[in-house]
């Protein structure tokens, strides 16, 4: 899975410093897509159990927990979702607490997908399944807000450079 990189550019009055890149909700959507995709193989799993799919399908999906849903985070964090407007400060906060939380059940799932590989067999699959939903319906409503706030920050910056 392979992010890309915000456009920037634009002509807001701050010289873009205190806006979001240009077109970050369109951006934004285009990694959630990928997102989407590790998801829909959790839920896979998750209507499976106990039944497991093959290792190495296992296997993928850890290196996304473990490393690629967390850079994409990061990357929102960093360039995506940036904004020094004042209304959007309580929700940015908040979008980083989410990324901690999520983080963590990431790591968890991560975590009992790596004992399936290694023992061949979910030991609790019930609780497995629990986990694996508890997750896949967090990050589906935490991307869904995450676009929202984007589509307000794109149309923050539109008005910006039109005035
Ligand atoms: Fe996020
Ligand atoms: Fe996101």
């Amino acid at each position: 899975m392979r992010f890309k990189r915000p456009i920037s550019g634009g002509k807001a009055r701050d010289g873009g410093a205190n806006r979001p890149a240009s077109g970050a909700g369109g951006t934004l959507q285009s990694d959630h897509r990928l997102v989407e995709g590790v998801l829909q193989q959790i839920e896979a799993i998750a209507d499976l159990l106990p039944s497991l799919p093959p290792a190495e399908t296992l296997e993928v999906i850890v290196e996304s927990l473990r490393y690629r849903l967390p850079a994409h985070c990061l990357h929102e964090e960093e360039e995506l979702l940036r904004s020094d407007a004042p209304e959007f400060a309580p929700a940015l906060a908040l979008l980083r607490q989410e990324h901690v939380d999520n983080e963590w059940i990431a790591a968890e799932l991560a975590e009992a997908f790596e004992d399936c590989i290694s023992t061949g067999r979910a030991a609790c699959p019930e609780a497995l399944g629990r986990l694996a939903r508890q997750y896949f319906v967090l990050m589906r409503r935490h991307m869904a807000w995450e676009e929202l706030i984007a589509a307000r920050m794109d149309k923050l910056s539109t008005q910006d450079d039109q005035s």
